[in-house]
């Protein structure tokens, strides 16, 4: 059988444009979660959900409209937010979209003066390369309570919090 290598078919990185989210693409962000969801990797979506949320995603699509990958900011006050919802297809993965989302939904927090932001994720090393920090969920008691104490996996859960000041990345931005 031909083995073929899936990233053969990833476009090239100015092939994609990373942009606010409209409601037309509502149906393929719920398709790309959920398929991680079906794999037990991410917490599903509905449809209603999404498409209420709105103006909170931003995704990665190609020049041909095809979508690649999206995420999203969910706030919990006025300065602290969750990077969620976060997923990029299968055959883009390693070129960037993910880290660029990451950077697209930092910017929407900016702009909405949230200085906080933490994620839980199975895979911490992709956001310690986006400057993000191991962290105690502890940290964030709202996250526990809207999420984690109806969450199935509370007792066995693996996921990792990780987070990033925003204030003190600019600071060091603006220092380098
Ligand atoms: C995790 C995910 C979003 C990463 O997206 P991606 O586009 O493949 O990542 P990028 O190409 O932007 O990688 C950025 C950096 O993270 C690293 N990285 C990416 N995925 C990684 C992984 N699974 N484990 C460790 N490091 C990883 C890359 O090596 C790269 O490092 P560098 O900047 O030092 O070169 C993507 O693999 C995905 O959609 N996974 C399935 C869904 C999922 O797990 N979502 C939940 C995330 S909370």
């Amino acid at each position: 059988m031909i083995q073929h290598n899936v990233r053969a078919f990833a476009p090239r990185q100015d092939e994609v444009l990373i942009r606010p989210a409209r409601r037309a693409d509502a149906d393929g962000i719920v398709e790309l979660v959920n398929g991680y969801a079906s794999e037990g990797i991410m917490l599903p979506r509905t449809l209603d959900s999404v498409a209420h949320a709105i103006d909170d995603f931003v995704v990665a699509v190609t020049v041909r409209g095809k979508l690649l990958g999206c995420g999203a900011l969910k706030e919990y006050s006025p300065s602290l937010a969750e990077v969620s919802s976060l997923a990029i297809e299968r055959a883009a993965h390693g070129t960037g979209l993910g880290k660029r989302i990451v950077r697209k939904v930092e910017d929407l927090a900016a702009k909405r003066g949230i200085h906080e932001l933490f994620a839980l994720t199975l895979t911490p090393a992709f956001f310690e390369s986006a400057g993000y920090s191991i962290a105690d969920r502890a940290a964030y008691p709202e996250k526990i309570r809207r999420d984690c104490l109806r969450c199935p996996r509370r007792i066995r859960c693996d996921e990792v919090c990780v987070s990033r000041s925003l204030v003190a990345a600019e600071r060091l931005e603006a220092a380098a």
